[in-house]
């Protein structure tokens, strides 16, 4: 089979690595792709859904997976579903309708409301209801939740203690437009106190298959501390996502979700991110996303047993309820390496040292590229992504964290703590 692969990040390396590693992948095309892509398959640019279209025309590609959100959120699916030649073409990745999930809040809050899907409860706020905030958010207690209702790249949330100052937040996100159109609406919501886990589905609109779980490290700085990233690493397995738990997040969310899809309508092709708190060992939804996890895949696939591509061709005949699901006993750790002075300013073009002298871990590229003479170079904020299997979530971020050590290039920074929250808790 033919595959298209759109996105440029580890989680997209990672997603190239695992599609090349099947039988059935022919040809792979990644855009833009980076470095690390390249191993596996021809980086090409493409720019716009026409080009994109045109492309997938020409070379008669069976599948595209699109690996970040906001294309899905723009419109893609649906454009492609309007031409007849494409009729056939595997989608992984859902319309925008379904990509609303994670392109408005607002949106989700509503579907899990109607849908009896836990989750802090909240209400939307407008220019035109802006005054009835106060009232809200004393029926709350502090720290109080702000979240801008559309993509902001994973900055568009708010905790504040403080009610003025989230009051004042409020205003400056309506009013004065501090995320753009995306905080034309905000959600405000209960704080809910707990440790996070994030779930992901592969489902055709009508059957799903769980893939591993894993717990992404937003924080720059060690002990979870400082400004929000993309995701400084992750680890799966999570100790507290087994048994009874698992079972609640199966009857209570991922169920009832895809059951609220095919209720409501809307056709859903691809992967579900949920984004889950566990309180008082209850799951709730902290978030929807429409797409794979960054840096959660960098864990969540290396741990996937499965032909890729063979579930993608069964998501695409709608027969996933076909398909056995083989998760790989080990447990999987990834450490992001990031350019100094990420996520705030930083330089990029530093060349990247040491890449051939890694054994025994998989190094997923982030933001490199090539340059002219075919050296290896930043191009990004995160930089490489160093996964590594082990007996235990400890033995593999050890393995992950002698690889960090080694690969060199100017101003590298990573976190030494990923993990640190779970260790004394696991039992494998
Ligand atoms: P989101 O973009 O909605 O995933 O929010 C980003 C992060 O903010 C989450 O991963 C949580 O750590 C935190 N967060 C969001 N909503 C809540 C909430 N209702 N209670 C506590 N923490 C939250
Ligand atoms: N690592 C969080 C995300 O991909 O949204």
């Amino acid at each position: 089979m033919k595959v298209l692969l759109l996105g440029g990040g580890g989680r997209e390396h990672a997603l190239a690595w695992k599609l090349k590693l099947s039988p059935k992948c022919e040809d792979l095309f990644i855009s833009p792709g980076n470095a690390g892509t390249s191993q596996h398959g021809q980086n090409i640019e493409l720019n716009g859904f026409d080009e994109i279209i045109r492309f997938c025309q020409e070379k008669t590609i069976d599948v595209l997976v699109v690996g970040p959100e906001a294309p899905l959120v723009d419109g893609l699916i649906d454009e492609v579903q309007k031409i007849n030649s494409l009729a056939n073409m595997i989608l992984i990745g859902p319309g925008s309708t379904g990509a609303q999930l994670e392109g408005s809040k607002d949106f989700a809050k509503e579907f899990m409301k109607r849908n009896g899907i836990p989750t802090a409860g909240s209400k939307t706020f407008t220019s035109e209801n802006i005054g009835e905030a106060r009232d809200y958010l004393e029926t709350l207690s502090s720290p109080y939740v702000l979240k801008a209702d559309g993509l902001a790249a994973g900055k568009g949330v708010l905790i504040e203690p403080d009610m003025n100052v989230a009051l004042e937040m409020l205003e400056e996100v309506i009013i004065k437009g501090k995320f753009g159109n995306a905080g034309n609406k905000v959600v405000i919501e209960e704080f809910l106190d707990g440790i996070e886990v994030s779930y992901f589905a592969l489902t055709d609109g009508k059957d799903y298959v769980l893939l591993p779980e894993a717990k992404d490290y937003k924080r720059i700085g060690e002990g979870d501390t400082g400004l929000n990233t993309g995701g400084m690493g992750a680890i799966s397995p999570v100790y507290f996502a087994d048994g009874e738990f698992h079972e609640k997040v199966v009857d209570r969310i991922v169920k009832p979700t895809i059951e609220g899809l095919m209720k409501e309508g809307i056709p859903y092709s691809g992967f579900i991110f949920f984004g889950l708190i566990s309180v008082g060992e209850d799951p709730f939804v902290i978030e929807y996303n429409c797409r794979l996890g960054d840096p959660e895949a960098e864990v969540v696939l290396p741990r996937l047993k499965n032909d890729l591509l063979e579930l993608f061709e069964l998501a695409g005949k709608n027969e996933l309820d076909k398909a056995q699901i083989r998760m790989d006993e080990q447990a999987a750790s990834t450490i992001m390496l990031v350019s100094g002075g990420y996520p705030e300013k930083y330089e990029k073009g530093k060349r990247i040292r040491k890449l051939e002298e890694l054994k025994g871990v998989l190094p997923f590229h982030a933001g490199t590229a090539n340059d002219e003479q075919g050296n290896v170079i930043t191009s990004g904020g995160r930089v490489i992504a160093i996964t590594a299997l082990g007996e235990s979530v400890n033995e593999a971020l050890s393995k992950s964290r002698e690889a960090a050590e080694i690969v060199s290039f100017d101003k590298k920074y990573f976190r030494k703590d990923i993990g640190f929250d779970l260790l004394s808790f696991q039992t494998n």
